[in-house]
């Protein structure tokens, strides 16, 4: 049988090599976008509990071990924890071939760590954000050994239903983490300052969240959507002589800028260490 025909008779389309909140995040994120029907998604996970829970949630076939779900999808979601991955060949003995396409999430696991265990597939490395979980993620991803133009347009499409999709060199992914993979947790502690002070202020916390919080997403798409940069943006709402020039100023007066490159900084020194581990 060529190899066409043997793609064109698989019904299952994507297989998830392990079923936590990453995957499940993509799974829904697959789904609701309609880029796989829940009949062509399916995934494994050691765990009954997690195998009943991810199947009762999507609706899709669950399997336990991913020899199983690599007989039945050509493209591959390797979304177990980084310290998982060497059991999955080493013991497991997962064997993967020409016709798969393994789109590793695994953060910090290289491409040619993947490759030294899957040589004949096409390997696409990713690295994606929790924010997928509400189809507003920032993925980046960078092609791998073997992977062809077409795989990278498959990946597009796939991280594309799940918010923003650019493609990276690999020496850029540590970038890419302190960037976008681990920033939505300074978002959240601005969220929550600025929420504080709506308190003090005598907003309810509920109110104070919801607006700090729509701020943020509000800002955002202005940078995305209108072409701006966020000098420009700033400029914009700084009314000479008005409210907001006065906290811009106590913010540069108290080093706002250089505190938060210095967090995205250790975040990537962080993912360079432990890349030397993967
Ligand atoms: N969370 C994030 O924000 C984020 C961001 C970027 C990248 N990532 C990367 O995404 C990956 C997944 O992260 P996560 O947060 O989704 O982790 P998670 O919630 O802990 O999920 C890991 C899953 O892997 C399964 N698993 C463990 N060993 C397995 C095996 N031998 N075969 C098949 N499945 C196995 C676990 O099954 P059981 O449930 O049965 O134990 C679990 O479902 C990680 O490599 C992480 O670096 C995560």
């Amino acid at each position: 049988m060529c190899k066409m025909s043997y793609w064109s008779l698989m019904t299952v389309k994507i297989g998830f090599i392990g079923a936590g909140r990453m995957a499940g995040a993509m799974i829904k994120g697959l789904i609701v976008k309609n880029i796989y029907s829940k009949d062509e998604i399916v995934a494994c996970a050691p765990t009954d509990t997690t195998r009943a829970r991810v199947a009762g949630e999507y609706g899709i076939k669950m399997y336990e071990t991913a020899a199983e779900i690599a007989k039945e999808a050509d493209i591959l979601v390797l979304a177990v924890k980084p310290k998982h991955v060497p059991d999955l060949f080493e013991k497991e003995h997962l064997t993967l071939g020409p016709q798969h396409l393994l789109i590793s999430i695994a953060a910090g696991v290289k491409i040619e760590t993947l490759n030294s265990y899957v040589p004949d597939s096409r390997i696409v490395r990713v690295m994606p954000n929790h924010c997928c979980m509400v189809l507003e993620g920032a993925s980046g991803y960078v092609k791998g050994t073997n992977a062809t133009e077409k795989d990278m347009k498959t990946v597009n499409t796939i991280l594309s239903a799940l918010g923003l999709a650019v493609e990276v060199r690999e020496c850029d992914l540590d970038a890419v983490t302190g960037v976008s993979g681990s920033s939505p947790a300074y978002i959240y502690m601005m969220i929550r300052a600025i929420a504080d002070a709506g308190v003090l202020a005598g907003l309810t916390r509920k109110t104070s969240v919801e607006l700090a919080a729509q701020s943020m997403i509000g800002a955002g798409k202005m940078i995305l959507e209108s072409g701006m940069t966020p000098e420009q943006l700033i400029d914009g709402v700084c009314s000479p002589g008005g409210t907001t020039i006065e906290g811009v100023n106590v913010l540069k007066n108290n080093d706002f800028e250089s505190i938060v490159i210095d967090a995205v900084n250790a975040s990537i020194k962080r993912s360079i260490e432990m890349g030397k581990t993967n």
